[in-house]
């Protein structure tokens, strides 16, 4: 009779890549994430894929920035070729591609910037665009945006249909909010802003309202998932998103949420599998059908184990 158990299938795993070979770089505020060379990387997910999880999330941590974004949308940039090796290695895992520009720009923002130092929206929907292409040619099949300008989901749809990825699906970031959470993965991606915030494209965390609307816009653009970001501090906001839209519905569990988990449970504060299957639980609870989450492989087991 229990209601909201999240099954591993619904679990995604975010995973960051870098250039090389042998390359394991442990991130320091996310105990248990690396960022991998695609080699490593292959590895890491196909543990993850027989453990049951639904798919990946892919970052790429390249070597080179600079203003304009330009090494995001290389067809040998780092995810693109993290992508083939996975395509190749796995071709029945999910691999989805996260789909931004802070990683790759000098000046950490996720759009490129106007003469003032402003995040200039429509010229970065042009990147953004190539860079999903890019993305779908070397074998992703959904990609994300998580830049947060207006507009970039029907400019990617266009474009990836002109460039004959029809079957390719877009999951959007739709209501994703400027959040303190994010700290680790900043650390991961090597992307935190060098000037100012993200709040000028990412929302406020008061507003939920503003969030349906977000996700009513992304739908009516063609997203074929929308997503809410972060997930255990936003579950009102998931709940609202699961009444206003019939499309799949994503929630990131995110870096820092998971990093709480992951820092009580070392210290003994908190019973770790439990704990992080009671968040998985509510995310799922509050009307998410797919949970991203730096604990989904752990997850997957520990949900196998208890059906035993
Ligand atoms: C890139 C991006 C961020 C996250 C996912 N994509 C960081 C940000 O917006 O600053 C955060 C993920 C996490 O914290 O786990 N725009």
């Amino acid at each position: 009779m229990r209601e909201a158990v999240p099954r591993p299938s619904q679990l995604v795993l975010p995973m960051f890549a870098v250039a090389g070979e042998g390359i394991r770089q442990p991130v320091d505020a996310l105990p248990g994430v690396a960022r991998l060379s695609p080699d490593l990387l292959v590895e890491e997910a196909r543990i993850a894929h027989a453990a049951g999880i639904g798919g990946v999330l892919l970052f790429g941590v390249p070597d080179d920035k600079d203003a304009l974004a330009s090494s995001a949308d290389a067809a040998d940039g780092v995810v693109q070729q993290a992508v083939s090796a996975l395509r190749n290695a796995l071709p029945d895992l999910v691999v989805i591609t996260d789909t931004c520009l802070c990683a790759y720009t000098d000046h950490g923002h996720c759009g490129l910037l106007d003469e003032d130092g402003e995040v200039a929206n429509d010229p970065s929907l042009e990147v953004l665009a190539r860079t999903a292409v890019s993305h779908a040619d070397a074998g992703a099949d959904v990609v994300a945006p998580s830049d947060m300008m207006d507009g970039r989901v029907a400019a990617i749809r266009t474009a990836l249909d002109d460039a004959g990825h029809e079957g390719v699906a877009i999951m959007a970031y739709s209501a994703k909010y400027a959040s303190a959470f994010y700290g680790p993965f900043r650390e991961a991606a090597g992307s935190a802003p060098g000037h100012g915030d993200r709040r000028g494209y990412q929302m406020d965390p008061p507003n939920a309202r503003e969030a349906v609307r977000e996700i009513l816009e992304d739908e009516a653009q063609g997203a074929d998932i929308v997503m809410v970001k972060p997930a255990a501090t936003y579950l009102d906001v998931i709940a609202a998103a699961r009444a206003a839209t019939g499309l799949p519905l994503a929630a990131y569990h995110v870096s820092g949420e998971y990093a709480m988990l992951k820092a009580a449970a070392e210290r003994g504060w908190l019973d770790e599998r439990q704990a992080t299957l009671e968040t998985l639980t509510a995310i799922v609870r509050a009307g998410a059908d797919i949970v991203i989450t730096y604990a989904a492989v752990d997850a997957a087991r520990w949900i196998r184990e208890d059906e035993r």
